[in-house]
């Protein structure tokens, strides 16, 4: 008896297989529900080499949901399987095809799984943003009530005589209010951080501020830190909120991989030679994946939980180091820790 198969195609002329054949989008002929014939693209798609591997199956295998019924024509989404692959999110355009006496069909596909994950991540990326923003207007708010504690707190001490346990206490208001302050205002800094302003930079001003506002931080919790900060560090032109971004975004990075546990070393110098300041960060992490190490600069490249990571931090990072001038450099292996080094000159780059 002769392949049904065969039989169908044998109405298909070679003229309109050989067009099928040089479609570059991925393309599939079906019987209702069963493949006859498919393009090389649309083998690739589906980690297939062979026509014959593919050909008779049922297009529920590859096309899900694939309807019972008969096909659904028209524009669709769709999820395209690929074994033990992960599922694809694919767009599918079927159409009847005369052939002889047989109804066919003709399904194009698009595999716009890439697109989908890039939307996802720009959709994060701005919720991100707008929190930022959000984070920036509240400290605004809470900048000023407290201007107000410190002011009549400050007032109430100078009443009071050293020797009354209230004046400590007041003075513990002071110092916890003082922190607050600063977390507020690094938060209102860190919203204005795209000015274009470029004045001396202090980096071991900006290390300790950063610090300060994030040591309560979780990822830090049980983080030993060691800061070396070189003494008497030549400043350099840069714009003071952009460099407080790499230092944070460093610093939180490093944390994160510890798992909040750890050693994290924090260190400034000063290159003679190359007349610049130098930032090191060095963690007792995991380390880095030879494969990853060549990607962590990718914009959206990230190995965190989906929600967690933006994978921003360090291509912003990149950057910010680029425009000042300066290079970013990272040493890592997995199991030996993580050490970032960034060097800005200080003659202006
Ligand atoms: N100190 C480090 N130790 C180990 N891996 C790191 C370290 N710093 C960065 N990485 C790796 O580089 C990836 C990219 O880092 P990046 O800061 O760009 O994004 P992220 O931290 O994942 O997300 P986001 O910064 O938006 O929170 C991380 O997901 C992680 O895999
Ligand atoms: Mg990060």
């Amino acid at each position: 008896m002769l392949n049904p198969i065969k039989t169908i195609t044998r109405e298909l002329t070679k003229d309109f297989i050989e067009f099928w054949r040089h479609i570059t989008q991925p393309g599939v002929i079906h019987s209702k529900d069963t493949i006859i014939f498919a393009n090389d693209a649309f083998l690739a798609l589906f980690g297939h080499q062979r026509p014959e591997d593919i050909l008779g199956r049922h297009m529920g295998e590859f096309i899900s949901p694939w309807p019972a019924d008969n096909p659904r024509l028209g524009w669709r989404s769709a999820m395209g399987r690929r074994g033990n692959a992960p599922n694809l999110d694919i767009e599918i355009t079927c159409l009847p095809l005369l052939a002889g006496d047989n109804i066919l069909y003709q399904s194009l596909i698009r595999n716009v799984s890439e697109i989908r994950s890039w939307e996802d991540k720009l959709l994060q990326a701005e919720r991100l943003t707008a929190m930022g923003r959000l984070a920036g207007e509240i400290a605004h708010e809470i900048n000023n009530p407290l201007g107000g504690i410190l002011l009549y707190a400050n007032l109430i001490r100078e009443e009071l005589p050293q020797e009354n346990q209230a004046y400590g206490n007041v003075g513990k208001i002071i110092k916890l209010a003082t922190r607050c302050r600063i977390i507020a205002k690094g938060l209102l800094n860190f919203g204005k951080s795209s000015s274009k302003s470029y004045a001396p930079v202090d980096l071991n001003q900006v290390i300790k501020e950063m610090y300060s506002l994030i040591e309560g931080h979780h990822v830090l919790r049980n983080v030993d830190t060691k800061m070396r900060l070189k003494k008497e560090l030549p400043h350099f032109m840069g714009d003071k909120g952009q460099i407080e971004q790499v230092v944070l975004n460093l610093i939180i990075n490093a944390g994160e991989a510890m798992d909040g546990k750890g050693n994290l070393v924090v260190e400034t110098d000063y290159l003679e030679e190359q007349r610049a300041v130098c930032l090191i960060v060095k963690d007792t992490g995991p380390g880095i994946s030879g494969e990853n190490l060549q990607r962590i600069f990718e914009p959206f490249f990230t190995t965190k939980r989906p929600g967690k990571g933006t994978g921003l931090g360090l291509s912003i990072t990149h950057g910010i180091v680029q425009r000042h001038g300066g290079k970013i450099t990272v040493e890592s292996e997995p199991g030996k820790g993580t050490c970032f080094e960034v060097k800005i000159s200080v003659s202006g780059g």
